[in-house]
């Protein structure tokens, strides 16, 4: 079967070298046939001059004119024009030939225009001639190209017998190799493109145990895949255990802290550090609980406990909760859900009302100027689609991949409270829900989509 190329082919390295390759190859041959015909031709010319040659010496060795004459009336008389001609004028007296005219030539020539008159039959269409003086008179010897103009159809019937055929199985021949260095560079570039977009699970397929170029660079893609992923997998690791190992030391820290404030007589300074010092222990103690609730998500062992939840119960829930704490930071918060909507998806309740508190949280916090807050459930096809609206200053399209990162803030929320990984919980919450997470412009404000696949209520 022959491989389809799209447009966007054309410009694919292989694809090209295909066409510089044939192109290559098509003029060498050509090339190569066009000096065997000029060789072959010259060779041919040569021989036919020397026979001409000898022939005229064989007349000149005859001393009386009217012998010489009478010999070449006889010879004229037995000899085709249409292979040889004779064409012998005399000083004075009449032509001796075997064609009614013929065009003055001067040594060895060769005549193929349609100035040769035959005087019955027909004659070629190309001749070398040669003219010399014979006797007393000018003697033109002709002998018939037709082995030249032979040779030349052979030399088209091998283009076009012999080359064209190569030059299509070798261009389709090529052409497959193309695809298949195409499809093997299309998966690299795939998967460069999913490492990149945070997906180090990616690898690219079918190059281990291979020994080609492009099969060796999708080796070393794999391997520093491999590597990256390790490395990122023990970082957090690292983080998750020192979350472990901390946070029942940093419980007690605000227990015994908690204990010196109830028990203990304190100035009133005492008393405002004491209490700023359990409220510092509280932010410590919650970022540890989201980083192991993050490490444990991650790890997938929650993906046991999906089942079929209605989105837009949990969404009136979240709301209804929040409702209150929004109208008396100057917000107005209301759920819309589009009618008739499949609202049911596998999932947990408690991690998605977690990922739907962490959005109006986030529009509580980081919008300075209260407003209207907009959690909507929608439908399309068989996605169900979440969004938190607000409109607040919105996040830069450049950061709306960093702020996913856990503890990465924008710097004007340097000053509000929180520890950057209310929105890396959104995204592995979304992730574990095999949906699909994005942030958008509000104009003004941010959008957050999260598309969930639907699932017919049971
Ligand atoms: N609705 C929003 N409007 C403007 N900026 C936002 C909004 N939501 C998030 N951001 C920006 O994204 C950053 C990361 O958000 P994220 O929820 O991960 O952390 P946080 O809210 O700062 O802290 P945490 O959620 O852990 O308490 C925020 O610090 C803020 O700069
Ligand atoms: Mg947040």
């Amino acid at each position: 079967m022959i491989p389809a190329f799209g447009f966007n082919q054309v410009r694919s390295t292989p694809l090209r070298l295909t066409f510089l390759l044939l192109t290559i190859f098509a003029m060498a041959a050509l090339a190569c046939l066009a000096v065997a015909f000029e060789v072959t031709r010259t060779s041919i010319d040569a021989a036919l001059a020397a026979e001409l040659q000898q022939t005229i010496n064989e007349y000149r060795g005859i001393q009386d004119s009217d012998d010489l004459r009478e010999r070449l009336a006889e010879a004229a008389a037995k000899t085709d024009p249409d292979i040889r001609i004779l064409f012998y004028v005399p000083d004075q007296g009449t032509a001796v030939s075997n064609v009614a005219s013929f065009p003055p030539v001067s040594g060895v020539t060769i005549v193929s225009d349609n100035s040769i008159r035959a005087k019955s039959g027909s004659v070629s269409d190309s001749y070398l001639a040669l003219s010399a003086r014979v006797g007393a008179g000018h003697l033109i010897v002709a002998q018939s190209r037709e082995q030249v103009e032979e040779m030349g159809e052979i030399f088209l019937a091998v283009l076009f017998i012999g080359l064209l055929p190569a030059l299509v199985i070798a261009g389709l021949a090529g052409l497959w190799v193309a695809k298949g260095a195409r499809i093997k560079i299309d998966a690299i570039q795939h998967t460069l493109l999913e490492l990149k977009s945070g997906t180090l699970s990616a690898r690219i397929e079918g190059v281990e145990g291979r020994s080609d170029d492009l099969s060796g660079i999708g080796q070393e893609v794999n391997r520093m895949a491999r590597a990256q992923e390790a490395l990122v997998a023990s970082i957090r690791q690292v983080s998750s255990d020192i979350a472990h190992d901390l946070k029942t030391p940093i419980q007690r820290v605000a227990v015994v802290l908690e204990q010196v404030m109830n028990k203990t007589t304190l100035t009133e300074g005492q008393e405002v550090l004491l209490s700023r010092a359990i409220g510092e222990t509280e932010r410590i103690v919650q970022t540890f609980q989201s980083l192991l609730q993050l490490a444990q998500i991650e790890g997938g062992a929650v993906r046991d406990r999906l089942h079929p939840v209605n989105l837009v119960e949990v969404s009136r829930d979240v709301v209804d909760f929040l409702e209150v704490e929004a109208e008396e930071r100057g917000f107005a918060l209301s759920l819309r859900v589009q009618p008739n909507v499949v609202a049911c998806i596998k999932g947990d309740r408690h991690l998605l009302s977690q990922l739907i508190g962490n959005l109006v949280q986030n529009a509580l916090t980081h919008v300075p100027k209260g407003g209207p807050v907009v959690v909507e459930v929608t439908g399309r096809g068989n996605e169900t689609v979440l969004t938190v609206s607000d409109h607040g200053p919105g996040i830069p399209e450049k950061e709306r991949g960093k702020v996913l990162q856990r503890l990465y803030r924008l710097d004007q929320s340097r000053t509000t409270e929180g520890n950057g990984l209310g929105l890396s919980l959104v995204s592995a919450i979304s992730d574990l829900h095999g949906a699909r997470l994005t942030l958008e412009d509000n104009m003004p404000g941010l959008t957050v989509r999260v598309t969930f696949p639907a699932m017919q209520p049971v």
